[in-house]
């Protein structure tokens, strides 16, 4: 039994691909549980950069078998196009796997998503855009199509046709704009999904017999969260959350493992805080200091090239993702970003109406208009990317890590110092 997993304990984008790919080496398996191409993870491998969306990081590692699990959504398009980047640039993509029971994003829910949207009011939860929530509300409505439902073109065409009707229901015709009408027509649908189900054939597996395999045979296996605890469908901030559940507990019912075959969860936290889409976010700095710190810390999405939000790191949010996934340690990201600052705070609770509360409020209506209370620590104002050692860190910079593990109460066992995969200080 050695099973790792690995989970975003803010609003995603804390460098879990990054933190995944270091673990890598030694593992077996690198297992994708939820999530679909919504996710974005940039990897940097001897000087080349290389961004993932749907492929779990465990494709940058030669003995690694990269695993896409039955709690995923798989974006075929999106999929194969992947691969075939990856294999332009030399990096073998032949051990991939993916579960039988993975449901797959259909165009129409990709335009779905997008017209939703725009129907809904104007990027009202900011999606990706990517199709991830109407493909888990049509798994969760029984309508939905499996990775194994493409090699039957009868089941294809069955649910193509009931899900493009429903759909439509809600529109009128001319409301569509033309970029999308191709995605509803339902026999070119039903063409290339089973085209696809053919290409995707060789890979199919049992994810959940094989990963518990691996575990049973004493192998190391890392399950890696797309998005994370606040983003998650049922602990997040909902509705401006995604569609699958992030946290720890999804890396269990994504595969099919007990909860006795875990032995690591690893928190990855960011050093500040970022958000991408709507929704509440109490740290969050406006006009040039946020400007700035999105430009130290170079914070664009991946998959959609959007400025993310950005804001001092949230205590109050590292504890509630320690509580929830219960973490064993944290994996703290981009320390280095800071090392400009004379002091920075660090938000320690929150005050709603005039009340301190070291915790997420209850009600989400609270949660909304909480005014951080901040802690000023003192910053380094040096460049610490070269350091590999904690010892070698300047004492104000161990000051703020064990700051953070003391008020979370989870020991922080690597620290990331700059882009590379190397650039970690491992404790
Ligand atoms: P969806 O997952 O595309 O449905 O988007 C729902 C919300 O989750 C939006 O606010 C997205 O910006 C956010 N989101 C989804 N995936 C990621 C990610 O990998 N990093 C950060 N935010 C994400």
């Amino acid at each position: 039994m050695s099973g790792i997993i690995v989970v975003g304990t803010q609003w995603g984008d804390e460098g879990k691909g990054k933190a995944t790919d270091q673990l890598g080496g030694d593992v077996a398996m690198v297992v994708k549980f939820n999530g679909g191409n919504n996710a974005g993870h940039t990897v940097v491998v001897d000087g080349e950069s290389y961004a993932l969306h749907l492929l779990p990081a465990g494709i940058l590692s030669p003995n690694a078998i990269p695993v896409i699990g039955a709690g995923v959504v798989v974006d075929p398009d999106a999929l194969f196009g992947e691969i075939e980047a990856m294999e332009a640039r030399g990096v073998d993509c032949s051990r991939l796997v993916v579960s039988a029971d993975a449901h797959v994003i259909a165009p129409y829910n990709r335009s779905f998503d997008k017209l939703n949207e725009v129907a809904l009011g104007a990027g009202l939860i900011g999606t990706t855009g990517r199709g991830i929530g109407p493909t888990y509300a049509d798994k969760m409505n029984r309508t939905g199509l499996r990775i194994q439902d493409l090699l039957d073109e009868d089941v294809v065409r069955a649910r193509v046709t009931q899900n493009i009707q429903s759909k439509l229901r809600g529109f009128d015709p001319e409301e569509i704009p033309a970029e999308f009408k191709a995605d509803f027509d339902i026999d070119a649908t039903v063409a290339a999904l089973v085209a696809y189900g053919e290409r995707l054939r060789p890979l199919i597996v049992d994810s959940s017999l094989i990963v518990n395999r691996a575990l049973d045979a004493g192998q190391k296996v890392l399950f890696e969260a797309g998005q994370a605890a606040m983003l998650d469908i049922d602990h997040g901030t909902y509705p401006f959350v995604t569609s699958s559940t992030a946290i720890a507990a999804g890396a269990l019912a994504g595969v099919g493992v007990g909860p006795t075959k875990i032995d690591r969860v690893i928190g990855v936290a960011k050093a500040y805080t970022t958000r991408v889409g709507s929704g509440p976010f109490p740290t969050e700095l406006h006009g040039e200091a946020g400007d700035h710190l999105r430009e130290l810390g170079g914070e664009y999405g991946v998959t959609t090239g959007r400025a993310r939000r950005v804001g001092w790191l949230d205590l109050v949010v590292l504890r509630y993702a320690n509580r929830i996934n219960g973490l064993t340690d944290i994996a703290l990201t981009k320390l280095d970003v800071l090392d400009s600052y004379e002091t920075i705070p660090v938000a320690i609770g929150y005050e709603v109406d005039g009340v301190f509360t070291p915790e997420i409020p209850v009600f989400q209506s609270e949660f909304s208009r909480a005014v951080p209370v901040y802690k000023e620590m003192a910053g380094w104002n040096e460049d610490i990317t070269g350091v590999r050692r904690f010892e070698d860190l300047p004492q104000a910079a161990r000051d703020y890590v064990t700051f953070i593990e003391d008020e979370v109460g989870t020991r922080i066992s690597t620290i990331g110092v700059g882009q590379a995969r190397d650039a970690a200080i491992v404790r």
